[in-house]
């Protein structure tokens, strides 16, 4: 039985405490492991979890100052942990075959790659602005099903600009992880893997080739919750974590006067000047940093953060209780950030990158396959090289609707379609939402350690059938 929406209270993924703060590094130990949680009132589901919980508990870092996660696999499979946004060297990036073995052993098969046993350590030098960043697994072939079982937390990042802003803070400052969910009668995750175990052939049917989909929706991990909220401005950082859903969300009623979400930032920081919308579309992977001002409503008001893609339960993903009027200090300013727009002069060259599926798989018989210029993912190619500190235009084009990341680089939209970039693409991206038969140029700066990097889609089961390349800087 599902609940009934506005039933569960929203929880807040706890912020994790380093194991040790010295010099000017920051120490987190996270054990990844089974774990029970009741999703479900009542029931009880089993995942796989950062700390054996889902969402995984939120890092927080500042800007400059480096963080470094040991992980420590005791989950019966392999993982690895990309740090979706962040700026990493190449061995540090989750590359989908740097594998960590559970620390019980692993007789399983093996995709080549840099090996680790039980553990390994990620650095991440946070040379990078205030952003939302979140961490997620990233196991070549199986990254849906883990992610599906909750290998997913938030990873924040401060800084002095963002800090010197009049936003609303502290619990007015919140993070929301919006993804589906599809369950058994006793709460159990249902996902459609070839191999229950994740240790066999990797995969899922043909017929959930454009992704699998649940039909309950999870905010920090609870289903349709409420929170309660007194009638100011809060900052409401919108990830949308789904292996494969879109959402257009929007506020039902919408508020009496101004915007329903003023946009602060994307997924690679703040906007330089705030933007309006009157509802957002967010694919997976996409952060959207929105100020949302519940002045506009009374006490008593019940507010739906619906969404207008969804029908029946997936219609709706939140609520919204409004208490009553408190004091509010916030402010949203004007100018939020030295936000400097690439040009088109900055760039040396133009590659072509096309998302589609082929008519066949291309490695000869079997499914077919989603791939990136006509090639499956295949880890040993050199793929796109990519001199060290060049700025580069992709131009993306797909076939049908595919959400597009970039590891290692921000980027800014440059065009959809020919002409300006559309209402959602303002802002530092790592993810570019592209629909059927779309075309984007992006422009970014490919600064950062050299080595091998990949972009691929996002829709993660595209992903795990295999729409993902290399790029090298050089
Ligand atoms: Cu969030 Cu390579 O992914
Ligand atoms: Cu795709």
């Amino acid at each position: 039985e599902l609940p009934e929406p506005g039933t569960v209270p929203l929880p807040v993924p706890p912020v994790l405490e380093p194991r040790s703060t010295d010099g000017g590094e920051d120490y987190y130990v996270i054990t990844q492991r089974p774990g029970k949680m009741e999703i479900l009132p009542g029931l009880t589901s089993d995942v796989w979890g950062y700390e054996g919980v889902f969402p995984g508990p939120t890092i927080v870092s500042r800007t400059g100052r480096r963080t470094v996660v040991e992980h420590r696999n005791e989950l019966p499979v392999p993982v690895a942990v990309h740090l979706h946004g962040a700026k990493t060297a190449p061995q540090h990036d989750g590359y989908p075959t740097d594998l960590v073995l559970p620390a019980a052993g692993w007789d399983g098969g093996l995709p080549g790659g840099d090996v680790s046993e039980g553990s390994r350590v990620y650095e991440y030098p946070m040379d990078q602005p205030a952003a939302t960043l979140w961490y997620h697994d990233h196991r070549m072939d199986f990254t849906g099903p883990q992610v599906y079982r909750g290998l997913a937390g938030f990873h924040i990042v401060h800084d002095d600009e963002e800090e010197a802003l009049p936003l609303p803070r502290g619990e007015r400052d919140v993070p929301l992880m919006i993804c589906d969910r599809a369950f058994g009668e006793n709460g159990e995750l249902l996902y459609p893997a070839l191999s229950s175990d994740l240790a066999g052939e990797p995969g899922v049917e043909n017929r959930y080739m454009s992704g699998v989909l649940g039909d309950a929706i999870l905010v920090n991990g609870a289903p349709w919750p409420y929170m309660e909220v007194a009638a100011v401005r809060y900052r409401l950082r919108l990830l949308n974590a789904s292996n494969a859903r879109r959402y257009d969300l929007a506020l039902d009623p919408p508020p009496a006067r101004g915007d329903a979400f003023t946009q602060v930032g994307s997924d690679g920081g703040l906007l330089g000047a705030p933007l309006g919308h009157e509802h957002i579309e967010i694919a997976p992977a996409e952060r959207f940093d929105v100020v949302v001002d519940f002045s506009g409503y009374g006490a008593g008001d019940e507010v739906v953060l619906a969404n207008r893609f969804g029908e029946g339960g997936t219609a709706e993903v939140m609520r919204f209780r409004v208490t009553g009027p408190a004091e509010d200090d916030s402010e949203i300013p004007p100018t939020l950030s030295d936000f400097r727009p690439l040009t088109r002069g900055e760039a040396g060259r133009t590659q072509r990158v096309r998302f589609a599926r082929e008519a066949r798989n291309p490695h000869g018989a079997g499914p077919n396959m989603w791939t990136i210029n006509g090639e499956v993912f295949d880890p040993e190619s050199d793929g796109i090289e990519v001199p060290e500190g060049s700025t580069e235009i992709w131009r993306v084009t797909t076939n049908v609707h595919h959400p597009v990341h970039l590891h290692l680089v921000r980027f800014q939209v440059l065009s959809r379609n020919g002409g300006d970039p559309g209402p959602y693409d303002a802002g530092w991206k790592d993810t570019v939402d592209l629909g059927s038969e779309e075309e984007a140029e992006i422009i970014a700066t490919f600064s950062g350690e050299p080595g091998k990097y990949v972009y691929h889609c996002h829709n993660l089961e595209h992903e795990d059938m295999m729409m993902m390349a290399n790029f090298r800087v050089v």
